[in-house]
């Protein structure tokens, strides 16, 4: 077995996470592909225009690319050097048929597996780095170890299948590569699966032992390592949608969300960390993670499960309805032709990305009311301009949004700016400028509760928050 790495999928996980893997393993050749030859420019861009914002991304990329790790849409080549094979290929949420709206959709990982099977001539580890499925990993297998013709004896190369979800988080996905608080790797309880297992863990120990400290290298069978990854998820989830569910009765009784948040947090069993009240949570994980577990506890007719977990999305869809309540009722009752700022799209500060963000529907929800809309975000313009492709189109009745880099034009005559991303240059701005350009009553409402609202309403402001 030789140590050459090729990952297919050069998205949000696959880039920085084997940038860290050739960063932390110099004697190994990690090869990242791709369908898409747009993407693989990108990273291979001369002045580093990477396709992903992520802070610290950039250095790794320039230390390593074109020492150890190279990208590439040549698939095939890429699969035949190498004998371990990580597959981070997209796996969205199912839109048709069955499982619609709730389970994954598999064909982009079933395809790679047919190819893998396809182009080999050498044994491999295949790793699925991609959030699945309970049991995909078996489905895999059989893919890849079933004999050309029935009946016949396989003796082609045989392929072992691990599962080694990645648990870092958009934003600070370098430091959490370089210091995770576990790897975690499932594999089949045979001896060619241990042998694959301690494989996979030689890389994240790193050359000599430089990376990950074998303590935190947790090992499981197949099952549970992909169960944790969705079980992880929908918890994190789960946290952000009770944290919301208390907001809203702390702004019916005029308790303080983050006064609570802060105190329940000090109970060391509960701990502090995801318990901040905001729009509700987005990303390309947990809505889908947790539809995922929805239609697995389905699937076993487990129906009381399934429904718990769907609670989840729907507080979280329910949050985001609820700030275009309380703006409504704020601005008598009427949006229409109003100017509303829109200051961060991003789903979370430190990423330019917008999957499933809640300023996606929130900006929906307002432009159905024909509110005027100027969206700023200092790293999710071009995606956010992409999103919203189907309310910018002429002669629709709504005023389509406008798109601007500067957060002070963006406020300009705006009856109220509507802060959706906790971006650290929003709370720096200049506060009064922004009121002194604004229609009054001017209002901010600041869903991630951010900013100085004592300094903001001793200008002028009118201000909102959540949870309080
Ligand atoms: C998440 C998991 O954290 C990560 O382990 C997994 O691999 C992928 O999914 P990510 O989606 O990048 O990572 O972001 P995360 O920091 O978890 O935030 C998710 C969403 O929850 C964001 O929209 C964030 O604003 C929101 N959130 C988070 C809150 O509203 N309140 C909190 O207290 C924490
Ligand atoms: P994630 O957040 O899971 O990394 P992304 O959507 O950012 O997901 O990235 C997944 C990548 O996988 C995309 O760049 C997509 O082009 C790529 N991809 C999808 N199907 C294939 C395939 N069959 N072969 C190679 N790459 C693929």
């Amino acid at each position: 077995m030789n140590k050459n790495i090729v990952c297919i999928g050069a998205g949000y996980i696959g880039g920085p996470t084997m940038a860290v893997i050739a960063k932390m393993n110099p004697d190994r050749k990690v090869m990242v592909v791709d369908i898409n030859a747009d993407r693989i420019a990108a990273w291979n861009s001369p002045d580093f225009e990477l396709p992903i914002y992520e802070p610290g991304l950039e250095e790794v990329v320039r230390e390593v690319r074109g020492r150890n790790l190279f990208f590439s849409t040549d698939i095939d080549s890429a699969i035949l050097e190498c004998d371990i094979v990580f597959v981070g290929v997209n796996t969205p949420t199912k839109m048709f048929g069955r499982g619609a709206g709730r389970a994954s959709d598999l064909q982009y990982w079933e395809a790679t597996a047919r190819n893998i099977k396809a182009i080999s001539k050498s044994d491999k580890i295949v790793v699925e780095k991609s959030t699945l499925p309970v049991r995909t990993a078996a489905a895999m297998s059989s893919i890849l170890n079933c004999p050309a013709m029935p009946g016949e004896a396989s003796d082609g190369p045989r392929f072992t299948v691990l599962s080694n979800p990645e648990f870092l988080a958009e934003g600070t996905a370098i430091n959490d590569l370089l210091k995770p608080d576990r790897v975690l790797i499932g594999g089949p309880q045979t001896p060619e699966g241990e042998a694959a297992v301690a494989e996979i863990a030689s890389v994240y120990a790193g050359k000599d032992g430089c990376w990950v400290p074998r303590e935190r290298i947790l090992t499981t069978n197949v099952w549970s390592a992909e169960l944790t990854k969705l079980a992880a998820n929908a918890m994190l989830a789960q946290r952000v949608s009770s944290i919301n569910a208390i907001a809203g009765l702390c702004e019916a009784t005029g308790a303080d969300v983050d006064e609570v948040a802060r105190v329940m947090g000090a109970d060391h069993r509960i701990g502090a960390k995801f318990l901040k009240a905001g729009p509700g949570f987005g990303g390309s994980c947990f809505k889908k993670d947790v539809l995922n577990l929805v239609y697995l506890c389905e699937t076993f007719g487990l129906h009381t499960a399934a429904e718990y977990w769907y609670g989840v999305v729907k507080m979280n869809d329910h949050q985001q309805e609820r700030i275009v309540t309380r703006l409504f009722k704020e601005m008598f009752n009427t949006l229409a032709n109003k100017k509303i700022a829109v200051f961060g799209f991003a789903f979370k500060a430190d990423t330019g990305d917008t999957r499933e963000t809640p300023a996606g529907r929130v900006v929906r929800l307002l432009n159905e009311e024909h509110v005027r809309i100027s969206i700023t975000d200092p790293k999710a313009l071009s995606n956010a301009k992409r999103d919203l492709a189907d309310i910018c189109r002429e002669g629709l009745a709504a005023p389509a949004p406008l798109f601007v880099d500067d957060p002070y034009e963006a406020a300009r005559d705006a009856d109220a700016v509507l802060l959706m991303t906790d971006w650290k240059l929003y709370p720096n701005l200049d506060w009064a400028r922004i009121f002194a350009s604004m229609r009054k009553p001017a209002l901010v409402f600041d869903t991630r509760n951010c900013l100085d609202d004592e300094k903001l309403r001793t200008i002028g402001f009118k201000v909102l928050n959540v949870g309080k």
